[in-house]
C-alpha cells in the first residue's frame, strides 16, 4: 500500500448500531456488509462479538461471506471477549481483532477503577493474547483525546511490541478540535520510537460537529486510518461520515495529497440501504447523500450551473452515485429486470421465495404509481425488514375518513398472529386516529418520540417514507412504512415499530 493511502475503517455496523434504535437484524448486517464490500471499504467491523448470541452470529456470518474486506470484531481487553471474537472470525479470509481499554485519568479512575500501570499492563497482555488467534490485531485507547501525551506514548510503545498493527486513537466523547488532535496525532507518530511498526487510525465522534474535521487533521498529521460509518450514524451524535470524509480526501487531493480504495458510486446506494434498514432518514441538507447535497434552488446558482457546471459544483452527482431520478422499472417489467436493477443497487434475495414477496410488492406499487425509481426500490426492499423480525401484527386494512369541520375517524384491521382485530378511533387528524386505534389493539404503552414523513422521489405520486420512534423503558425502537398514501405509510410504521419493540434483543455495551 502507498504511503498516501488512506484505509477506510467502517464501523456502521457496531458504533453505528449503538444509536439508540438502530438495532439490525444477522440478515440486515449481511445487506449492507455486501454494499461495504462492494464500495471496496478496507475494514469492516462487523460488531462486538460478545455483546449477545445475536451480535456473535451476525460477526460470524459476515466473516463467513465477506472476501475482499478485512472483517473486524470489537473486544475489550478482556479473556472472554477477545476468544469471542477470534472464535467469531475463525473463517475470515481476513479477520482482525480490534481490542480497546480507557486510558484517560477520568476512565481509568472513574470507570474502571484501575491504576494506570495495571491498565498498560491489561492492554499489553490483551494484545497478545489476540496475536495468539489472528495477525491482524488493533488496538485503541478509549477516550485518547482526554488522556495524557505521555501515558499514550508509553502504553502504545508496549502494545506494539505486543503485536498490535494498528493503533488507534479515538475521540470518544467528540471532545477535540482539529488542530489539536492533528497536533497529538504527529506528536505519538514522532515521539513513539516503534511508531512505524503500526497504522495510526483514528475514530472520532461528532458531539461538537468536529468528526470529519478531526479525521482529516489527523491524515494530514501522519495517521493513515479513518474509522468512519455511513450517513454519520453512531453513538449519541455520531461518528465521523464515511461519504465526507472520502470525498474529501478525494476532492481535496491538491491539498491533503492522499486516496481511498472507495467506490465512490456505491456511495448513496449504501447511505440509502443503511437509511432503510435503521429506520434513521437522512437531512435533506445532509453533504454528499442528502436530497438537497446537489440541487440547486437559487436563480443564479441554476444559471451558472447550465452555462458551466463547475461554477457551483466542486463534484458530480454521478461521482457518488445519484442516479439523477432515472426511471429503471415500470408496470411491465418483469422479475428478472426488477432482481437485476435490485443487484446493481446492492440487494440480492437469498431465496425465491422473498423475490417473489419484494415482486409482488413492485407490482402492487406499479399499479399505483407508473414510474418506479431507484428510490422507490430501496424503500421497497426496506420495508421488508420488518419481516425479518418475526411479525405479530400485520396491517390488514385501514380506512380513515376526514373532512373540513368533521372530526377524523380511523377503522382499522390488524392482524394480530394471524387473527383479525378491529378497532375504531377519533383523533385530531387522519394520522392521530390511526394511531389511537392502533394502539388500542398493539397496547404498547410506549411513548412516540418522533414521527416523519419523507417523499421518497419529487411528484404527488411519490411514496411517502415514513419513521416512528417509540420508547419504551429506556429501550428506543425505530418503526419505517412507506406507502403512495401517506396515512397508511404511517400505519404499517407504527405496526413495524411496535413488532420491533417485542423483539426484545438484550446485549452489552462495550463502554459499560
Ligand atoms: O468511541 C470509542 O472510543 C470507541 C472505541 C471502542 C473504539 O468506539
Ligand atoms: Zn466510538
Amino acid at each position: 500500500m502507498s504511503d498516501n493511502r488512506v484505509i477506510i475503517f467502517d464501523t456502521t455496523l457496531r458504533d453505528g448500531e449503538q444509536s439508540p434504535g438502530a438495532s439490525m437484524t444477522k440478515d440486515e448486517k449481511l445487506r449492507i456488509a455486501k454494499a461495504l464490500e462492494k464500495m471496496r471499504v478496507d475494514v469492516i467491523e462487523a460488531g462486538f462479538a460478545i455483546a449477545s448470541p445475536g451480535d456473535f452470529e451476525s460477526v460470524k456470518s459476515i466473516a463467513d461471506t465477506i472476501k475482499d474486506s478485512t472483517v473486524c470484531s470489537l473486544s475489550r481487553a478482556l479473556d472472554a471477549d477477545i476468544d469471542r471474537a477470534g472464535e467469531a472470525l475463525v473463517n475470515a479470509n481476513s479477520g482482525r481483532i480490534h481490542t480497546f481499554i480507557a486510558t484517560s485519568p477520568i476512565h481509568m479512575k472513574y470507570k474502571l477503577q484501575m491504576d494506570p500501570n495495571k491498565v498498560v499492563e491489561q492492554a499489553v497482555y490483551a494484545v497478545k493474547r489476540a496475536r495468539n488467534l489472528i495477525d491482524d490485531v488493533e488496538f485503541s485507547l478509549e477516550d485518547a483525546s482526554r488522556s495524557e501525551l505521555d501515558f499514550m506514548c508509553r502504553i502504545i510503545e508496549q502494545v506494539i511490541d505486543a503485536g498490535a498493527r494498528t493503533i488507534n486513537i479515538p475521540d470518544t466523547v467528540g471532545y477535540a478540535v482539529p488542530e489539536e488532535f492533528g497536533h497529538t496525532i504527529g506528536q505519538l507518530i514522532e515521539r513513539i520510537p516503534n511508531a512505524d511498526k503500526a497504522i495510526f487510525s483514528v475514530h472520532c465522534h461528532n458531539d461538537l460537529g468536529l468528526a470529519v474535521a478531526n479525521s482529516l487533521s489527523a491524515v494530514a498529521n501522519g495517521a493513515r486510518q479513518i474509522e468512519c460509518t455511513i450517513n454519520g450514524l453512531g453513538e449519541r451524535a455520531g461518528n465521523a461520515s464515511l461519504e465526507e470524509v472520502v470525498m474529501a480526501i478525494r476532492t481535496r487531493k491538491d491539498i491533503l495529497g492522499l486516496e481511498t480504495g472507495i467506490d465512490t458510486t456505491q456511495i448513496v446506494p449504501a447511505s440509502r440501504l443503511v437509511s432503510g434498514v435503521t429506520g434513521f432518514p437522512v437531512q435533506p441538507n445532509k453533504a454528499i447523500v442528502g436530497a438537497n447535497a446537489f440541487a440547486h434552488e437559487s436563480g443564479i446558482h441554476q444559471d451558472g450551473v447550465l452555462k458551466h457546471r463547475e461554477t457551483y459544483e466542486i463534484m458530480t452527482a454521478q461521482d457518488v452515485g445519484w442516479n439523477t431520478n432515472k426511471m429503471v422499472l415500470g408496470k411491465h417489467s418483469g422479475r428478472a429486470a426488477f432482481r437485476s436493477r435490485l443487484e446493481e443497487l446492492g440487494t440480492t434475495f437469498n431465496t425465491d421465495a422473498e423475490l417473489n414477496a419484494a415482486f409482488a410488492r413492485f407490482k402492487d406499487l406499479a399499479d399505483k404509481k407508473h414510474e418506479i425509481f431507484d428510490e422507490d426500490l430501496q424503500a421497497l426492499v426496506s420495508d421488508t425488514r420488518s419481516e425479518a423480525y418475526n411479525e405479530k401484527f400485520r396491517l390488514s386494512s385501514l380506512k380513515v375518513t376526514s373532512q373540513t369541520g368533521e372530526t377524523p375517524v380511523a377503522e382499522i384491521v390488524v392482524m394480530v398472529d394471524n387473527e383479525e382485530v378491529k378497532a375504531t378511533s377519533a383523533g385530531s387528524g387522519p394520522v392521530d386516529a390511526a394511531y389511537q386505534a392502533i394502539e388500542s389493539i398493539v397496547a404498547t404503552e410506549a411513548s412516540l418520540e418522533l414521527y416523519s414523513v419523507n417523499a421518497i422521489t419529487s411528484g404527488t405520486d411519490s411514496q411517502g417514507e415514513v419513521t416512528v420512534r417509540l420508547e419504551k423503558g429506556g429501550r428506543i425502537v425505530n418503526g419505517l412504512g412507506a406507502d403512495t398514501d401517506i396515512v397508511i405509510a404511517s400505519a404499517k410504521a407504527y405496526l413495524n415499530a411496535a413488532n420491533l419493540l417485542l423483539s426484545d434483543v438484550e446485549k452489552a455495551h462495550p463502554q459499560v
